[in-house]
């Protein structure tokens, strides 16, 4: 395993972080990479004073100029690409060519924020009254928490940080505690971009734009009650942002959420199953079904349930026999499960499913011999006669489950009939099925002809109901990470005039 090699090459030094709190493995084979201290309740502290000191002065750069350092960033993440991907893919277990995927996700996330960084637009605003003007104008929020989690380590802070530099923000980022690694690369390019800026630009920065503290819930806690934080950007499960939600609420505070999904795709007896297939197959067992966006759930048309498991069941098997393995081998499809746990939590749910009537295709460790302290598993397909409680349940783990279903009305009361409302999908060449769903479905995100995840930064991402309301990236996703201010001036010579036309003259 090269983790110092690429360590170098990013040009991170562990030196400062080493200690015993931490032990951070490869799920690649279990091996300790790392051994890291997390940062005191002190240190935490003094992080977030000098975020709050940098942003006295980073609000009032000019946007663009924010912008030119956001920039360098996307650049220097272009020129790092390949280290900061192989740590990606050494640090959560996702396979290459996904991990170059997550970090041209960055790259596109930077050159998106800066085109903003001329675009944070007000409104003016015709007046009731004459010579008045009224207008809305956005200004700097404050530093800004974010709390990432495992699976998309670096890519779900770049569309929070990118945003939230462009708009006058500090970033106080805690990464989750399985990929710490990743975070603090980040970080050593962040330091080396603020250089360049100063050097290119004969500017200088206000120490303390970014934050990564390393530590667990408890320091998420800290954060997470901390007032000098307006908004708590968080990405994790739905019982993690029950607990953050009241917490940033009880001091008012704003807090943006995206949590879990449990997204279902239906494929129509109109589909044209040489588009569902491979779509389907990249969103259940792509990223060994640990994104947000996974497809869980298929409800497909009694009139093609058997062909399409049939197909399903063949290419499950052809991963299963040739696809699986280390993600930095050219070939693999499919790495390990982060941990454990995660093994532990299939299981049980493949389990639950069994005992709920439903069959269990694959599903079951490999590679155990060659890697006794990783968790590979064989993508499971779970044929479900009716959409069985556990399904409704989002596991962290590649389970396909594979619902029947006979009318259209009827796929769309079984798809919305989750706790989680991420992203959907509908496969059908029948354009009024197509249109149908896309109104009838209850997610944030809702595709034809495509699978649920992969989507591009240019539109919002979140969904609704348990996954937390939250949009990170698209069009107006900045407007979060900036506060929002009237304004009205009067510039007549007469006594002003009161709105609503109301009188109000002492005599
Ligand atoms: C996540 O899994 O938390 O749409 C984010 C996608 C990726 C982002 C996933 N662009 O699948």
């Amino acid at each position: 395993m090269d983790i110092t090699a690429t360590l170098n090459h990013l040009g991170v030094t562990l030196q400062e972080y080493t200690g015993p709190d931490l032990i951070v493995r490869s799920p690649i084979d279990g091996a300790p990479m790392a051994a890291l201290r997390c940062h005191t309740r002190a240190e935490v502290e003094a992080s977030i004073a000098h975020a709050v000191e940098a942003f006295l002065v980073w609000r009032d750069v000019p946007a663009p100029q924010r912008g030119t350092l956001v920039r360098l960033f996307g650049e220097a993440l272009r020129a790092g690409k390949e280290p900061l991907a192989r740590l990606v893919t050494l640090e959560n277990g996702k396979i290459l060519e996904e991990a170059r995927g997550e970090v041209q996700e960055m790259i596109d996330m930077c050159d998106f924020a800066v085109g903003l960084s001329r675009q944070l637009y007000g409104l003016t605003i015709a007046s009731e009254r004459p010579d008045h003007r009224l207008q809305e104008t956005w200004l700097p929020l404050g530093p800004i928490g974010v709390i990432t989690a495992f699976n998309f380590p670096v890519a779900v802070w770049s569309w929070n940080a990118a945003l939230a530099l462009v708009c006058g923000d500090p970033v106080v980022w805690k990464p989750s505690e399985k990929t710490p690694l990743t975070a603090l690369a980040c970080q050593a390019i962040f330091a080396r971009t603020c250089a360049h800026y100063t050097q290119s630009t004969g500017q200088a920065l206000p120490a303390g734009l970014l934050y990564v503290l390393v530590g667990d819930a408890t320091l998420g806690d800290w954060l997470v009650t901390d007032p000098r934080l307006p908004l708590i950007s968080a990405t994790g499960s739905c019982r993690m942002g029950r607990i953050v939600a009241p917490k940033v609420a009880a001091r008012l505070g704003r807090s943006l959420l995206e949590l879990g999904g449990n997204n279902g795709v239906i494929v129509s007896d109109q589909a044209d199953l040489g588009v569902a297939l491979p779509a389907i197959l990249f969103g259940a067992v792509g990223t060994c079904g640990q994104r947000c966006t996974t497809i869980r759930r298929v409800i497909a048309h009694r009139r093609i349930y058997d062909a399409l498991l049939e197909r399903l069941r063949t290419a499950y098997h052809h991963i299963a026999a040739q696809s699986i393995g280390n993600p930095l081998e050219a070939g693999t499809l499919v790495g390990p499960l982060i941990d454990r746990a995660a093994f532990a939590a299939m299981q049980h749910a493949l389990d639950a499913a069994r005992h709920q009537g439903g069959t269990v295709f694959f599903g079951a460790r490999v590679l155990d011999a060659t890697y006794p302290h990783a968790y590979y598993v064989t993508p499971a397909l779970v044929q479900v006669p009716t959409q069985v409680d556990i399904a409704r349940a989002e596991t962290f783990a590649p389970i396909l489950y594979v619902i029947p279903y006979t009318t259209l009305d009827e796929a769309i009361s079984i798809h919305n009939a989750v706790p989680q409302g991420l992203s959907s999908a509908i496969f059908t060449t029948d354009l009024r099925e197509a249109e149908y769903f896309q109104r009838r479905s209850d997610c944030g995100i809702v595709n034809v002809n495509i699978g649920t995840s992969g989507a591009e930064i240019g539109g919002a991402f979140g969904g609704e109901k348990d996954t937390g309301g939250g949009r990170e990236a698209g069009a107006d996703a900045w407007k979060a990470y900036m506060r929002r201010q009237t304004s009205t001036t009067y510039y007549g010579t007469a006594p002003p005039a009161l709105a609503q036309g109301i009188r109000f003259e002492v005599r």
